[in-house]
């Protein structure tokens, strides 16, 4: 938790926001509750609602806030902790004591919340609050009366998010730099044989061992066409291609975002080196783009260009490159977006609205596959952080689907791209930074991502073993 006045700041600044667009009423925050797994006192892991974490720092579970814009006040509701429960915690500072690490010192019970807020309803005052992540603060929101997100509430909280703090950029240096070694551990455990799960527990112990533990589940797979594969019940086998998606979430609640991916047994097939070649040079690409005034969404189109013209060599598409991207052909390999914004979350904010989040105002989603799923969009900003990962993937049902519908048949040599299907999926990531002079990559040590790095920093492991 940073001091009591970061806080103070950041919400005078919300406050500042919402009184320029003319707003009044209040504005309530609900923190996370803490949730039960298979009985009332066994609960899942603790996390803090991200956005109350950014505005109030408060640690813990049931805390709520409201600000009101009129009268100028801030009441923070929480319950003072009685003796029962710290026979089974321990002491815990008053509800008071927390409120005032946040800079706030009005405080009430949690159950007043329900009072401040319907008495705003009844005299007809404006209610803002954003979309709650969690089930039970939906129920908790709707039991409130608040039926609606508040998109100008949502949008002054993402112009403020969007643009990570130097105190933030820090913690994400951190967050990356420990994300990297976690991987680094990952890819030293990786030998034909071994069963995946033992590689992801190894990755996930570092994770808990060196902070709050991952950012998301995390993705292991000899089946990289499966963005979010996270079965990992196969012995790594030689000759396949294991993607490795995972990040660490600090102790401070940042996250990182890393993929590589790596040829089990260390060496690349040629076939392999030559579709893995294309993501490098499209990540290396995006990167050397990546600057203020640059729309994430060119550089996306930018990748999505590389990807059909070096294919058109390898002879699985043909035609005008440019004719290939309008029709959206780039989808059938890259179906997802370029990148996404991180931060307090691994897909930061993406839970107040991907389209407020992701895009500028004047920008529209697009209709054609691939970009359509892409997630960042903006003119990028100096303080922005998002990920870079290109991939490319060989998506059997995907290309069965497109051949049967005729899609794309004057541009796509199907017979060929049939020999490689069992070939899975590469994607490589990293988190980076926009400065105001370009773009920097996040961490202490970027992993390797050069084919030849690659194969020499896994022979080197193999030769430490
Ligand atoms: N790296 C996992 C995801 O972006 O969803």
């Amino acid at each position: 938790m940073f001091e009591a006045k970061i806080y103070k700041d950041r919400r005078a600044t919300l406050i500042r926001l919402m009184k320029e667009k003319g707003q009044k009423g209040i504005i309530v925050f609900l923190g996370n509750a803490s949730a039960p797994c298979q009985f009332i006192n066994n609960e899942y892991k603790w996390r803090q609602d991200s956005t109350w974490l950014y505005y109030f720092g408060i640690d813990e579970p049931l805390y709520a806030a409201v600000i009101d814009l009129d009268e100028g006040t801030q009441t923070v509701f929480a319950d003072d902790v009685a003796l029962e429960d710290i026979i089974w915690t321990g002491p815990t500072p008053s509800v008071a004591e927390v409120a005032a690490t946040s800079g706030i010192d009005r405080t009430d019970r949690y159950c007043k919340l329900d009072w401040a807020v319907s008495e705003a309803i009844i005299k007809g005052r404006p209610v803002h609050a954003i979309k709650p992540t969690r089930y039970y603060n939906r129920m908790k929101a709707a039991d409130l009366g608040i039926d609606a997100p508040s998109e100008v509430l949502s949008r002054a909280i993402i112009q403020m998010r969007l643009i990570k703090e130097d105190r933030e950029i820090e913690l994400m240096d951190k967050a990356c730099s420990l994300g990297q070694q976690m991987h680094v551990i990952a890819r030293k455990g990786l030998r034909p044989g071994r069963m995946e799960q033992e590689i992801v527990g190894e990755l996930e112990g570092f994770a808990i061992g060196r902070g709050w533990g991952m950012s998301f589940p995390t993705i292991l797979t000899q089946h990289g066409e499966i963005f979010h594969n996270h079965s990992h019940g196969s012995a790594i086998e030689l000759g396949k291609l294991i993607v490795i998606d995972a990040g660490l979430e600090s102790n401070e609640h940042y996250a990182s975002d890393f993929t590589r991916t790596y040829p089990a047994g260390g060496k690349f097939t040629p076939r392999q080196r030559d579709i893995y070649s294309i993501v490098y040079e499209c990540n290396e690409t995006a990167f050397a783009m990546t600057s203020p005034g640059v729309a994430y969404r060119d550089i996306h189109i930018a990748v999505t260009r590389i990807i059909l013209d070096r294919m058109r060599t390898l002879g699985l598409v043909r035609g005008d490159v440019d004719a290939m991207v309008e029709t959206g052909v780039g989808g059938l390999f890259l179906p997802h977006g370029l990148g996404h914004n991180i931060g307090l979350d691994a897909h930061d904010m993406e839970d107040l609205c991907e389209d407020w989040v992701g895009y500028d105002p004047d920008q529209k989603r697009s209709d054609l596959p691939g970009l359509h799923s892409l997630r960042m969009a903006r003119k990028l900003v100096a303080g922005n952080v998002v990920t870079d990962e290109p991939g490319i993937y060989f998506i059997p049902e995907l290309i069965g689907k497109w051949k049967t519908e005729g899609k794309a048949k004057d541009f796509v040599n199907y017979d060929k791209l049939e020999e490689y299907f069992g070939f899975g999926g590469i994607r490589l990531e990293d988190d980076v930074l926009v400065t105001r002079e370009g773009a920097r990559h996040l961490g202490n040590e970027r992993l390797p991502i050069a084919p030849d790095e690659v194969e020499k920093a896994m022979e080197e492991d193999a030769s430490g073993r």
